[in-house]
Parts: C-alpha cells; structure tokens; sequence
C-alpha cells in the first residue's frame, strides 16, 4: 500500500499579538511533531501556517496601540514568524492572509460559492455605533451571555462557555469602539444556510462516512471535538453572515458591495488554501495536488477554533466542490500558567520570543516540558517548578545521564570505538527487545494524536538505557570480566543511536547532537528498533553535557517576573509605540484662549471654535459637544495643537486640535495651567 499523503495546517495565528506557550503547547509545538515524525516516515506532506491578519482581533489592537491596522499586522507578523524560526518549528511556509494571493484567492472562493447560489442575501437591523459610524459585529460589542450570564461575551462568541452568539442576543450590548449603547440600522450581508448541512456532518464527524462511504479514519476524533460539535449542531445550524461592514479586510467582490468584507472566519481558513498556492508556486508545485484526491487534510487547532474547522469550513469545501474535507481535526484544550489563565490584558504571560531571548539554546528544553503537559484531553498547567523539575530529573537526570555514560565509558575503555558484542544474556535480549518494541509503540501513538504519550515512549528508551547500564555496573564489572563489558557497551550504544531516531520529532536540537557525538545519523524511521544501528569498530566523539540543569534561582526570578510585571486588567487602553525625541519636538503645542464656539450643524459632537493661540487667531472643530456647551467654554485657556495638518471636518476647515483628557468612560475635560499662563505660551 502506498504511503497516506497528508497536508497538515496549523491555526493562523492572528497578528495581533505575541505567541505565548499555550499558544505553542496547544497547536504549534503538536503539529511540528506530527510533521517531523510523517517525514521521517517518508510520508508526502506539506506543513501549512501564515498569520491571520484581518477582522476585529486587528482593527481593535491597532485602536489601542494608535497604529493602523497595516502596521499591527507587519509589527506582529514579523515577531511570530521570528518566534517560530527560533523555535524551529518547521513550517513548509509562514504565510499571510494580507497577501495579494490570499486576497484574489479567498475572493474566487466566495464567487464560487455565489454563483453556485450557496448564499443567500439578507436584510436586517444591527447594531450601529454612530459615534464611530460603523456596524458593530464579532469582538466590537459585548454584552452579557444570555446563556451563562457571562457579562463580557463577544457579539459572535461566549468565550466562558463556548456558545455561539449574534450580537442582538446580547443582553446590554455595548460598543467596544465608544463604550457606548449602540443602536438599530439597517444592513444587508450574504448568509450561508447552514441547516440543511445537518444530517451529512452528524454521520461524517461521529463515523467518517460521507454518502455512506468511509472518508476519515475510522478512528473516532477526540472526544471533546465530536462533543462540541454535535452540541452545536443539536442546537440547529443558523445561517451565518459571511460579509461583515468593515473597510480592514478581503473585499466583497460583487458590485453594490461597497464597503463590505468577507468574514475573517470565512477568509482566515481559505488561507491555508492561498499558503499552500504559494508554497506550490515557491517549489514548482501543484497546489491542487494539496486539496484534492487521495490525501489526508489535519488541522491542528485551539479547542476555541472546533466549530469553525469542523462544521464551518467543511460546509464551505463541500459546497464549493472538488477539495478534501478534514481527516481529523486535533484541538487541544488550554494550558494555564502558574495557577490563573494566560491574559495578554494583564500580561499573565510567558512569551515565546522573550523565553528564546532569554534561554538560547534551550528550545528542546521547552519543547520537552510542553509536550510532557501538553493539554491533550483536559486543561493542564504550565509552572516553572515544572519546568525545573522536568529538566533536572528527567531530561539531566535520565537521558543526559545515560547518552553521558554511554559515551564516556566508551571513550575510557575503548577510545571511542564501538566494541564487540559477545555472548548475550537474558537481560540483554530483554533490552533489545525492547529497543525493538519503542518505536512500534511511539508510531502507534503519533498516528493517534497522542503525543504526550508518544515522547514519554521515547524517554522510556532513555529510562531502559539508564536502568541497564546501572544494573549492568560495567564501571565494577570491567575489572573483572572485561569482555562482558564489551557487549553491555556495544547495547549502550545501540540504544544511543536509536535515542537519535526516535527523539527527532520531539527534540530535533537534541538528536542531532547525539548524531554527532555517535558520528551517525539517519532521519529514517524505520531504523528505529534495530539492534545494530552503530558497527564494530565505528568512532564515536567525547560527549558534551547535554542539559544544563536549571537552578532554583531562576524558577524564583520568573514567577517574580510574572508576579511583580503589573498584572492589573487596566480600564486603559495600552501604551502606544514608542516615538524618538525628535517625533515628540516636531509637535507644536501652545496654550490657546477660546474667544468663540458655536454648535456644528447636523453633528451632535462638534463645536466649531474661534481660538486665540497668540500667533494668529484661528477656528478649530473639535468633538466635545457632549461634554461641554458653547456658552461656558468661551474664555477658557486649553492646549491646542498647532502643526496638525489642516483638516475638512463637516465642510469646515479646521487648523489644529485641542487636545483633552479622557477617563475611561470616554468623558473630556479640558486642561489649563496651574498658574495663569496667556495664550501662545509653549507646551513642552
Ligand atoms: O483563533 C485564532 O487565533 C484564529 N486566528 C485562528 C484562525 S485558524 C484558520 F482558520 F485560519
Ligand atoms: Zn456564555
């Protein structure tokens, strides 16, 4: 039987952030083991992942940082795809969803979809908020649960309890953008009906059948993504919007359509699509060879992306036609760190590009530790007294002191060549029986997704090496029968050699150490369990130290670190980016005495302002009507900006702005020296 041919993906992770390790515990760091461990067994195989750079998740960061939207995305792109260099996590391509590929690809798709008259178009009322002029869909509004009361769910999601939500069965909505409670307007968006999709998934996710005829393994998925899944799809399929009002985003490629973007959750999936084309292009590929035919699809994925990748996405690959739906869809649960759920908001962190500048040279280290608690069936949690522990007794303790022994000895008795193996005993058979079983059993447990399990099967490997060589005590047994220390370090060294095939999935850095301290490598699976990988007489080098143990001091600097950052949820948006002194002098700011103000016609927020700044005297438009009435700001000393570019505003010109303090509530004030200061005094 030939070899299954796979294309695995891995969560497009959103530029909108750095990647923490639960990102990495949860999707990255399983795929690339996954991955590694298909290649090793020369299955054909393309590893697919990019970030995902549109919808709210951007536009909302790029709010609260003051950079545009474009800028977030280049910011974060670049330190989630250095993360992943650093990490050697071992991506076929890191692609991204603002490409000009991406764009025209996802923008076919939903023609295709159109023109077969998969979607239907639709009017109804939403939420507007008309201080800022836009719908408010997905993350810019939230409001409570009306499922579990949870008070800050998202207008497409309850992230406590997973349902999920429009934004009218919101209970108190309120705009993310203002804060403010939005109102009704009227819009039109093209909807996918999902209802009648019903019958196939229930028989395609639960058995693997589709028509009837067996898809995916009929291995059952796990448990907790048949569960979400049948519970969304017992509740009833809606139709959902697949365009959304936003100008950051794929464009709706119809006419009349002005304004109008494809869904992120439409467009973000289609990008393991367009990063494959791209992958083809780079290799001189097809890039359908990829998506359709005999070929299995995986999506690594958060247990938060299960209705999207499992019912959302088929439903759009069935429609359109002609590609593969998923084999399996392993989502993982979360990891919580220290005792308390990762926030980015309260920096309850630990990130990934900090940890690779912190410990270079100790990415198998984590990569160990995470998978050792990696959260495959339930939530799990990361402390670094784990951390520690794992390294010192496990990885130091065990494997170090093993392949350290092995080596050693090896260089003392034989000046590093391998020796002969003699006559063997019962123990010995024992030990290369085993040699021979690890494997089967890691490979049996990789094909199950169950990759906790499988790296712990390669450290048994270590354990059984560590346990021979302490029961077999060839440092006494050398004395006197030096010839039975040939054959225990001949097996020794098998052992070794074997360590160097079957860690590489888990701890790449590492097995290619042990390949060249043995001066033997092989990236073939199949070697794995034989007995005679290293021959009589081959040379093998002095060792180095294979894992530093961690000390108590650092443990207690990093959970100081995490307790002592300030953790605070602040009611304030972030800090914006730092700027050089010479940006900060170019800006021209004066005090200013307000001689006129009148109301703006037709806007509730302006107030059109005559200013005396001392230089000259001259109108500025500025938005506090809400906050302050014509009549008692005249003679009122503000600070005003003088430099900013003259702007239309309402058809008025308006030179400058006025600058104001805002509370979290989005309350103004103005703010006047101390002492009585005139007008054109600088502002430093
Ligand atoms: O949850 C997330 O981080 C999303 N950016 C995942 C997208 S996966 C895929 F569909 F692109
Ligand atoms: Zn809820």
């Amino acid at each position: 039987m030939s070899k299954a041919k796979y294309t695995v993906t891995a969560a497009l992770p959103y530029a909108n952030g750095p990647l923490h390790l639960g990102h990495v515990a949860g999707v990255y760091l399983p795929a690339d083991i996954f991955v590694r461990f298909l290649r090793m067994n020369n299955h054909d195989v393309a590893f697919i992942c990019g970030s995902d750079e549109h919808g709210a998740a951007i536009t909302l960061r790029a709010k609260k940082e003051g950079i545009t939207p474009q800028e977030i995305v280049d910011k974060y792109n670049s330190i989630i795809s250095k993360a992943f260099t650093d990490f050697d996590i071992s991506f076929d391509i890191f692609h991204r969803t603002s490409s000009e590929i991406h764009h025209k690809t996802s923008q076919d798709f939903f023609l295709k979809l159109y023109e077969k008259g998969k979607f239907t178009e639709e009017t109804s009322e939403q939420y507007y908020d008309e201080e800022y002029e836009q719908f408010l869909a997905d993350r810019y509004i939230t409001g409570e649960c009306p499922k579990c009361q949870n008070p800050s769910a998202y207008g497409d999601q309850c992230e406590k309890c997973g349902s999920d939500l429009s934004p009218t069965e919101l209970i108190n909505p309120t705009s993310t953008l203002s804060g403010k409670t939005p109102v009704l307007r009227t819009t039109s968006h093209w909807y996918l009906p999902m209802a009648n999709h019903e019958d196939w998934l229930r028989e395609w996710i639960k058995e693997g059948k589709l028509d009837g005829i067996q898809q995916h393994d009929p291995k059952p998925w796990r448990n907790q993504v048949i569960g979400q899944c049948m519970s969304w799809i017992d509740g009833g399929l809606h139709s959902r919007a697949m365009t959304r009002d936003l100008d950051w985003g794929v464009k709706v490629p119809l006419p009349n359509a002005e304004g109008k973007v494809l869904y992120v959750w439409l467009d973000a999936p289609i990008g393991y699509i367009s990063a494959t084309k791209q992958y083809a292009l780079d290799n001189n590929k097809n890039w359908e060879d990829y998506w359709t035919g005999d070929r299995k699809l995986i999506h690594f994925i958060g247990k938060d992306n299960i209705v999207f990748h499992a019912v959302i996405f088929p439903i759009l690959l069935k429609d359109h036609g002609n590609l593969i739906l998923p084999d399996n869809v392993p989502a993982y649960e979360f990891l919580n760190l220290e005792g308390d759920k990762f926030s980015t908001s309260r920096n309850w962190a630990v990130w990934l590009h900090e940890y690779l500048e912190a410990y270079p040279g100790r990415e198998d280290e984590l990569k160990y530790v995470l998978t050792s608690i990696a959260p495959e069936t339930k939530d799990s949690e990361f402390t670094w007294k784990e951390y520690q522990t794992r390294i010192n007794s496990e990885l130091a303790d065990i494997l170090g002191n093993f392949v350290n022994r092995a080596l050693v000895l090896t260089q003392k008795y034989y000046e590093g060549k391998v020796p002969e193996r003699g006559e063997l005993t019962e123990e010995d058979q024992l030990v290369l029986a085993e040699i021979n079983e690890i494997p089967k059993r890691i490979s049996k447990l990789v094909y199950a997704y169950k990759l906790r399990d499988a790296q712990a099967e390669a450290m048994n490997l270590a354990r059984l090496g560590n346990k021979y060589l302490a029961d077999q005590e060839p440092w006494k047994v050398v004395k006197i029968d030096p010839k039975r220390v040939e054959t225990v370090m001949n097996i020794a060294l098998q052992i070794t050699a074997n360590l160097s095939v079957v860690l590489q999935p888990f701890l790449p850095a590492t097995a290619a150490k042990l390949s060249n301290f043995l001066n033997f490598k092989s990236t073939n699976w199949e070697d794995a369990g034989n007995g005679d990988l290293m021959k009589v007489g081959d040379q093998t080098n002095t060792p180095e130290i294979l894992f530093q143990k961690i000390e108590d001091s650092l443990v207690d600097e990093e959970v100081n670190k995490l307790k002592n950052t300030d953790n605070m949820e602040s009611k304030f948006e972030v800090q914006k980016e730092e700027v050089t002194f010479d940006d900060f002098t170019k800006m021209d700011i004066r005090l200013g005495t307000i001689l006129e103000a009148e109301k703006v016609e037709k806007a509730d927020k302006l107030l059109k302002l005559l200013v005396d700044t001392g230089l000259d005297k001259r109108t500025i438009v500025s938005g506090i009507a809400e906050h302050y009435s014509p009549e008692e700001i005249i003679g009122k000393t503000v600070q005003v900006l003088m430099n900013l570019a003259p702007r239309k505003i309402k058809g008025i010109e308006s030179k400058g702005m006025i600058l104001m303090a805002e509370d979290a509530d989005g309350n103004l004030s103005f703010m006047s020296p101390e002492k009585g200061f005139e007008a054109g005094c600088g502002i430093h």
